[in-house]
């Protein structure tokens, strides 16, 4: 079923990774639509997964000379949509104008295939550690979970969860309580002030202490926290961004960026994020509603939720309803 939600219908969704799309066309679902992802030598271009001719996937079929060819029939369709061939026409009749293919917005950018499915061209967010020297950058996921996007990406930004769920993790069951913090708005965007975590060993050398969290939302399926070790100036920070595959699943992504060396493999720092991840995995998928509530009024919120209501306040005011059609 097709996800309704204008609001997000306008954003920038990640629809694989970058290196998912080689020579062959790739279908991806992305809020209830079959899209189809190709490279030429242009960069990558997606179509909605459909041959106006009889209605056969064009994933099913191959890129020739820079254009998409349908599998069924072998039309031929160049990157803006336009039919350029159809081998079945007398060669004096004109291609009809209707012979085209629907395109959506696509971009490639931080590791990730982005799709924009009313292809109206929105800004991107900004991720300056991708491009920042002395950063390594590792793309995580996917993820596939049964959840609908707002419960998992609240579930990210919500600090009072480390120490039990991944306790031993990310946070230790003797330091649970959280300091006041605050939620500033501006126009860098929204974030939280530095929140004190208690960890077990962030740095890898055995020796538990504080490490200072920041959380801010990129966009209304899209955040990120940066952890920074004050004695180290070392800092790790995670983009989440979460695709709705249909009206019941989420596909999760990340990029892990680090400003210092760790001993980790790429496998392994995926590995420990995945392992992470499975840990929230059950919350996320059994809360009740799968609607993130966004009346204020419903569910019981602490002040140490701050980064949860101002999530729920930013998607009230974007519209974001996720309903289907
Ligand atoms: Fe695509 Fe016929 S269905 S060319
Ligand atoms: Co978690």
């Amino acid at each position: 079923m097709i996800v309704q939600d204008t609001a997000l219908r306008n954003e920038w969704i990640v629809a694989c990774r970058s290196v998912d799309v080689q020579d062959r066309p790739l279908q991806v679902t992305v809020m209830g639509e079959r899209v189809v992802l190709f490279r030429n030598a242009e960069g990558i271009h997606a179509f909605k997964d459909l041959c106006i001719h009889r209605g056969a996937a064009l994933s099913l079929g191959c890129v020739r000379d820079g254009k998409l060819v349908c599998p069924y029939h072998g039309w031929e369709y160049e990157a803006s949509g336009a039919c350029v061939k159809i081998p079945q026409l007398p060669s004096h009749q004109a291609i009809p104008g209707k012979a085209r293919a629907i395109p959506f917005g696509c971009a490639e950018r931080y590791g990730f295939v982005w799709v924009n499915l009313n292809n109206n061209a929105p800004d991107f967010f900004s991720l300056p550690e991708f491009d920042a020297p002395g950063y390594r950058n590792v793309i995580w996921g996917p993820q596939t979970v049964n959840a609908k996007p707002p419960r998992i990406v609240e579930n990210f930004l919500d600090v009072g969860h480390l120490a039990v769920v991944h306790a031993g993790y990310l946070g230790v069951e003797t330091h649970m309580e959280i300091g006041d913090y605050h939620v500033h708005r501006d126009e860098n965007g929204i974030r939280t002030d530095e929140i004190a975590v208690f960890q077990p060993d962030p740095d890898g050398t055995g020796q538990a202490k504080h490490v200072y969290y920041t959380y801010e939302i990129l966009r209304p399926l899209t955040v990120k926290f940066t952890k920074r070790d004050r004695e180290t100036s070392n800092e790790m920070s995670i983009l989440l961004t979460v695709m709705p595959l249909d009206e019941n699943q989420s596909v999760a992504y990340g990029v892990l960026s680090f400003n210092y060396e760790t001993n980790m493999t790429d496998e392994e720092i995926n590995s420990f994020q995945d392992m992470i991840f499975a840990q929230d995995k059950p919350i996320v998928e059994n809360q009740k509603p799968e609607d993130l509530p966004l009346d204020l009024q419903v569910e019981l919120s602490l002040k140490c939720d701050r980064a949860s209501i101002a999530y729920r306040q930013y998607l009230n005011e974007l519209g974001v309803k996720l309903g289907t059609a």
